[in-house]
């Protein structure tokens, strides 16, 4: 089996635009939270003197410290308007967020820096963990959250840098150690710290702070890493709880069905776990809506696709797994979205991904119906493929080994 070079740095930049979104929707922070919340942490975690290793680890935990709040949100359907403020204000997300970046390949021993994001020095956090006992990364982590969800660090007038700094001071020895209350102190004189925090500078200010960290990997690893991003993919929506899962599973029998190596069934099924990861960007209100969505509203859906790619193409080696992951929306009439690709821009795996998404899609529950059977299924796949959209081997083949 062959291995990858898999660059960490690369792919969380990638996906951190599609967790931003979550959080951007649910609490109504604005864009780069995350990005945001890293380099504030990567900021105190320096002047606290960690090591390359914990400020690659914190920048990590950093951009995923809220991946828990989508599948939180869904677990509790009592809550309505201004749920994920609620949410956020719950312990659950902590230990869902812990649990699912478990296989992620972090380069310091330290742990439950995710799952004590809401502690407080004082004692008053979700767990009641206390002073120093709450892990030093998790308490940066939480200061530079508590601060970003509190104010807009775009705003440029010197009085809001102001109101933020003397903010942190006055929750020295209650929410935050007096230590890094100070440490805030000293980083945030300068300048270039506030103009590196606005929107057209995050980006590049946090690849130039972020240790890079890139791991020799086979491709087995590769999919384990990104199914605990399709399980964050998968919980955006009760209707779509099994969607990136189902599709991945598929994949992969199909792979075996045409004898694909290992390592290309891998990586088949590494496109079909993140292929959806631009519904992230999508509201639940249109993404769970029970009637009929308006031309705005499917255009908005329409754009998911653009943004798998906008993800997955800066990671070095997911070339051809960002066409077969965003390409699942094209059609062989060079009519799909969002590119209008011609079928010779879209290979045999690229089409089978189209055939088993629209499969799996119509198998599952939708606000507006039910899963459909395999055989009504295929029916409304052989309409498709008449009219040229899909490839009729494939689907001949889906029939059979799917039956
Ligand atoms: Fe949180
Ligand atoms: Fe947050
Ligand atoms: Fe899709
Ligand atoms: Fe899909």
């Amino acid at each position: 089996m062959r291995a990858m070079l898999f660059d960490l740095n690369r792919f969380l930049i990638g996906l951190s635009y599609a967790i931003d979104c979550v959080e951007s929707e649910l609490l109504g922070v604005t864009t780069n939270h995350g990005k945001r919340v890293a380099y504030i942490s990567l900021r105190l975690a320096q002047a606290a003197g960690l090591d390359d290793a914990e400020r690659f680890d914190i920048a990590a935990c950093a951009i995923l410290h809220d991946n828990g709040l989508a599948q939180e949100n869904l677990s509790r359907p009592d809550l309505q308007q201004n749920r994920l403020r609620q949410v956020e204000d719950m312990p659950d997300h902590c230990d869902i967020g812990e649990a699912n970046v478990s296989c992620f390949p972090f380069r310091s021993p330290a742990r439950d820096i995710i799952k004590f994001h809401h502690e407080h020095w004082n004692g008053a956090g979700f767990f009641g963990m206390r002073g120093d006992a709450i892990p030093l990364m998790a308490q940066i982590i939480g200061l530079a959250d508590f601060v970003d969800l509190k104010f807009r660090f775009e705003n440029p007038d010197p009085g809001n840098r102001e109101r933020i700094q003397a903010f942190v001071q006055e929750k020295r020895g209650s929410a935050f150690s007096p230590d890094l209350a100070a440490l805030f102190e000293e980083v945030s004189q300068s300048t270039g710290f506030w103009l590196d925090l606005r929107n057209h500078n995050i980006q590049q200010a946090l690849s130039r702070r972020t240790p890079h960290h890139a791991v020799e990997m086979p491709w087995s690893q590769v999919l384990e890493v990104c199914r605990a991003f399709s399980r964050i993919i998968d919980s955006k929506s009760r209707f779509t709880l099994r969607h990136s899962s189902g599709l991945e599973e598929k994949n992969g029998v199909m792979a075996t069905h045409y004898g694909m190596s290992a390592d290309d069934t891998l990586m088949l099924r590494t496109a079909a776990a993140l292929h959806d990861v631009g519904k992230l960007s999508i509201p639940n209100a249109i993404l769970d809506k029970p009637g009929k969505l308006t031309d705005l509203e499917r255009a908005r859906v329409q754009e998911h696709t653009y943004y798998t790619r906008q993800c997955l193409e800066p990671i070095p080696g997911f070339e051809v797994i960002t066409e077969w992951a965003a390409n699942h929306h094209e059609k062989l009439t060079g009519d799909g979205y969002p590119l209008r690709l011609p079928a010779t821009a879209l290979d045999f795996n690229a089409r089978l991904m189209t055939v088993l998404d629209i499969y799996q899609a119509l198998t599952e529950d939708r606000p507006y119906r039910e899963g459909l059977t395999h055989t009504v299924t295929m029916e409304i796949i052989d309409r498709l493929t008449k009219s040229g959209e899909l490839e009729p081997q494939i689907v001949e083949d889906v029939r059979r080994v799917m039956a």
